[in-house]
């Protein structure tokens, strides 16, 4: 239930002091993904602390910083809090979305009010699909394969009760069975073993009809929202709850509760999370699709709370107010290479990005579901990763051609003397191809030399670590000038600093 707190939004008398600056230590121990941070699950997400550091290190006030992989758009914040323009580049639509999110939240009151609105309006007609017959809502249903194996509800005194299903729940399940989605765009997927997909996956096989007919209820009132900020933050909280709402969730059967190992005395069932990629288990829950929204509406209430009237940044997804100095960001959804050609050249300071690292995580595949409920179109074509799907036709060899195009045309933009930090951490020697000839594409560029990245043990939300290094390497380029006048003392600072290239690491 969204009751309305005791509002700690209170009138700022004073501006917010200077973003303090970052000290080294900062970088050595970075602290876990709270907050903002942790409100959405895009995948690979880099320690803040690092990109603040060499922001402030390689920039001034002013000056322009840029990353063409954006991914979840935290950096986007991190510039211009710091003074920096910005230009923030991602080919999936959703990275935008979220980037934008993170630049302009609704206020807590008007999210609370939109919230309180849903809960009233919609609520009752998503109930009505989980009703049991003692008029009780159903919270999760328990299925083996097509089969519906138990229902969970709550009790007077609130807590879990198991049954068995009887002939109404039954026969509610089916009354959606057929659901036909009209909102949702259906998904476009590829041969993928690798995260178990394949081109005949269709939303009905990815949720429930009654999930189905239950997120398009929530996707209705969303659509008519007017306040653009409310609008983007309900639709990124659907995609947020959208894994825990569909027939992904796992069983988890016969866990030691005290130590999670495996124990054959344990009869207990619980509740697993969705895994990356679009595994459907024999066994999996079915959750309530109201209480999937509401707890991660709840997330981002809190969050807004603590963030008080958070300052808003403004952004335009046209490059003319961007060059005309109208706004400090500019965010487009594109592929990296298209807008870098058309920016101006010496323009850019430091380009501070986090490319894909070649086979690890297919972005756009994987975020096909939250594109879909968002109505965004996605643009595979252009996007530069390896990818198991053979259809794609996205090998080591195109990952590197792909990457070197990137660093030829981020080379023209740099302003002369200007960096290139880019974060990396793939462990086949192949996928460093690109940048062993990078003298050869990219004349002007020079490597400068590397450190090895530090993390919290729970900084970092990246669901794929095998296959990754264990230290991720920011590594520098510098774009020579006539009078080049980088300075080795500046390196020095940063920990571990190397003037090599990593050893190979496989
Ligand atoms: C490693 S992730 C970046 C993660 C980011 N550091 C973060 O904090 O979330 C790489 C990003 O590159 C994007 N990408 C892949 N090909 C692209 C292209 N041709 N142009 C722009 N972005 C692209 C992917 O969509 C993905 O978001």
């Amino acid at each position: 239930m969204f009751k309305s707190k005791e509002s700690s939004i209170q009138l700022k008398l004073f501006p917010d002091p200077p973003k303090q600056k970052m000290e080294i230590n900062n970088i050595l121990s970075p602290k876990a993904y709270t907050g903002l941070a942790s409100f959405h699950k895009y995948w690979g997400k880099k320690p803040i602390e690092s990109l603040s550091f060499i922001i402030e290190q390689l920039t001034k006030e002013g000056d322009i910083v840029a990353d063409p992989f954006i991914g979840s758009g935290l950096i986007a914040k991190e510039s211009l809090e710091l003074g920096r323009r910005f230009i923030g580049i991602d080919i999936n639509p959703f990275s935008i979305e979220l980037t934008k999110l993170f630049l302009q939240l609704p206020s807590y009151d008007s999210y609370l009010h939109a919230l309180q609105n849903m809960e009233k309006i919609i609520k009752p007609f998503i109930d009505e699909s989980y009703r049991m017959y003692d008029e009780r809502i159903g919270t999760h249903y328990l299925w083996e394969n097509n089969k519906l194996v138990s229902v969970w509800t709550k009790n007077v005194k609130n807590s879990k009760e198991i049954l068995t299903p009887n002939s109404i729940d039954i026969s509610l399940a089916e009354k959606y069975s057929s659901y036909k989605p009209q909102r949702l765009r259906q998904m476009r997927f590829f041969t993928n073993s690798r995260i178990n997909a394949s081109p005949s996956i269709t939303l009905n096989d990815i949720f429930t009809g009654r999930a189905l007919r239950n997120i398009e209820l929530i996707l209705g009132y969303i659509e008519e929202q007017i306040n653009p900020q409310v609008k983007r933050a309900l639709f990124l909280t659907l995609t947020s709850a959208s894994g825990q709402m569909s027939n992904m969730v796992f069983a988890i059967k016969n866990r030691n509760k005290n130590n999670g190992k495996p124990s054959r005395s344990s009869n207990a069932i619980e509740v697993g999370s969705w895994v990356i990629g679009y595994w459907r288990p024999k066994f999996h829950f079915e959750i309530n699709v109201w209480n999937c929204f509401e707890n991660r509406a709840g997330k981002l209430l809190r969050i807004l709370k603590n963030e008080g009237q958070s300052r808003k940044y403004f952004f335009s997804e046209n490059s003319k107010d961007f060059w005309n100095e109208n706004t400090p960001a500019l965010l487009i959804n594109n592929d990296s290479r298209t807008v870098l050609q058309r920016t101006p050249p010496n323009s850019i300071s430091l380009i501070c990005t986090d490319p894909p690292h070649s086979d690890r995580i297919p972005y756009l595949e994987l975020s096909e579901l939250w594109n879909s409920i968002l109505g965004k179109e996605t643009n595979f074509e252009n996007e530069i990763v390896v990818s198991n799907a053979k259809e794609r036709e996205k090998s080591k060899r195109e990952y590197n051609r792909d990457m070197e195009e990137f660093f030829r045309i981020s080379e023209r933009c740099l302003v002369p003397n200007g960096y290139i930090a880019l974060f990396f951490n793939a462990r086949d020697s192949e996928s460093w191809e690109y940048i062993k000839v990078l003298e050869k594409s990219a004349k002007d560029l020079r490597y400068l030399g590397c450190f090895p990245m530090f993390y919290s043990a729970t900084s970092v939300i990246q669901d794929n670590r095998k296959g990754g290094m264990k230290s991720d390497y920011i590594l520098f380029f510098i774009k020579q000038g006539q009078r080049s006048c980088f300075s080795f003392n500046l390196f020095s600072k940063f920990p571990n600093w190397s003037y090599s290239l990593p050893e190979r690491l496989e």
